[in-house]
């Protein structure tokens, strides 16, 4: 059968041999809509090196844009730079097949692909700050533990500046322009924050210290070839600015309205808060999470200096879909937030201690008294709801010019 699948060259020793996910619409809880690329680059050294493999399924499309090279059975070392199965899913299948000489991971990757696979396999770890001679270049790692396992290390081939990347700078984009600079910048910056929003955020305080380990090994770094998404070759700066920003998750003058409603209560109370948001000067997003994403949710948050969330109470506690948006917000730790809860009740009223509760844990300053209304809200209420928009904008405003 012909093969339709290329390599694309990345640089003068390195291809593009990953695959493209068309379908995915979901990443362990991320919604996916625009697919994704699973990258694995082939490093034509005098040791043949692949660098990173595919998940499971799309072994057979990466072993045919290898052979658009090179016979597979030419790779002499396999480099896994990230053991989460979406880039080692196929790791051990290739293995079987090509019979490397060798192949490398972190001492906490080795330990997390044993744990994968269950195989005696002889994976030889390589430490932080190692050279690897791959004959006529070098390849050298550095460990970026949790970014975004801890077993995650970059790589980069000194020879052409490129630097393997793995999750960091990457986005779930299915496309086949394969380099940034084809894409539209706007394209690029949503996706790229929405994935690190829901991927990289927890990790934030860990991302500064790598791009300033990166920055301090003065390496001429001219490529950024991430695990997913688009290849950077033009224009590093702007996805190291982007990095940086997200990543220190300054006060911005953004709020956050999310809510979920029963018989439209808590709804009127949001509109109410974001109204007056809106009226003080701050930039709004108000979003009932009965028609978005908690993906969705979790990008507009980034980029916010408030959270404000409502639900109504159903059987003595937040409406399911609230609840599951704050556990996975909460998880993600989006930091340096103010914030408040409101929301309805026919007679008991635990949905706003809950969010509260949950709003603490996430280490977000509550800066207006909470709202809680039985059924329908009255115009006291929702004078009450105007109100709350007044303090948080105010609030906003002091931490924005701190
Ligand atoms: Fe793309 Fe953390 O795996």
């Amino acid at each position: 059968m012909a093969n339709i699948y290329s390599a694309i060259k990345v640089s003068e020793h390195v291809y593009w041999v990953g695959a493209i996910d068309w379908s995915i619409r979901d990443f362990h809880g991320y919604t996916t809509p625009h697919g994704s690329t699973y990258n694995a680059y082939l490093v034509m050294a005098g040791k043949i090196t692949l660098i990173d493999t595919v998940k499971a399924p799309f072994m057979d499309e990466m072993l045919a844009r290898v052979a658009s090279v090179v016979d597979p059975s030419k790779i002499d070392y396999i480099v896994s730079n990230h053991s989460e199965q979406d880039h080692s899913g196929c790791l051990l299948e290739v293995v079987d097949r090509v019979k490397p000489e060798k192949v490398f991971a972190s001492v906490m990757g080795v330990k997390n692909l044993k744990d994968i696979f269950h195989s005696d396999y002889n994976i030889q770890p390589v430490k932080d700050g190692e050279t690897l001679s791959l004959g006529n270049m070098d390849l050298k790692f550095m460990e970026t533990r949790m970014i975004h396992w801890p077993d995650s290390m970059f790589s980069y081939l000194q020879k052409d500046g490129v630097l393997f990347s793995q999750d960091a700078f990457g986005m779930h984009l299915a496309t086949l322009e394969r380099f940034a600079d084809e894409l539209p910048a706007d394209m690029l910056e949503y996706e790229a924050a929405t994935y690190y929003a829901n991927i990289v955020l927890p990790y934030s305080p860990v991302v500064l210290k790598a791009l300033e380990k990166v920055a301090a090994t003065g390496w001429a770094i001219k490529i950024f070839a991430p695990d997913h998404g688009p290849v950077w070759r033009k224009d590093l700066g702007f996805i190291i600015d982007l990095y940086k920003k997200w990543a220190e998750q300054k006060p911005a003058n953004k709020a956050v309205v999310v809510y979920a409603t029963m018989w439209h209560s808590t709804e009127m109370m949001a509109k109410a808060i974001a109204e007056s948001l809106a009226r003080e000067g701050v930039r709004v997003k108000l979003l009932s999470i009965n028609d978005v994403h908690r993906s969705e949710v979790v990008y507009e948050v980034l980029g916010a200096g408030a959270l404000i969330v409502g639900s109504s109470t159903l059987n003595n506690n937040m409406l399911p879909q609230m609840a599951d948006v704050m556990t996975y917000l909460k998880g993600l730790k989006p930091a340096n937030l103010i914030g408040a809860a409101f929301g309805s009740f026919g007679w008991s009223g635990e949905s706003v201690k809950g969010l509260e509760a949950i709003l603490k844990e996430m280490k977000v300053d509550i800066v207006a008294e909470t709202i809680s209304v039985k059924h329908v809200p009255a115009k006291d209420v929702l004078e009450k709801c105007s109100e709350l928009g007044k303090v948080i904008a105010a609030e906003l405003k002091k931490r924005i010019s701190r």
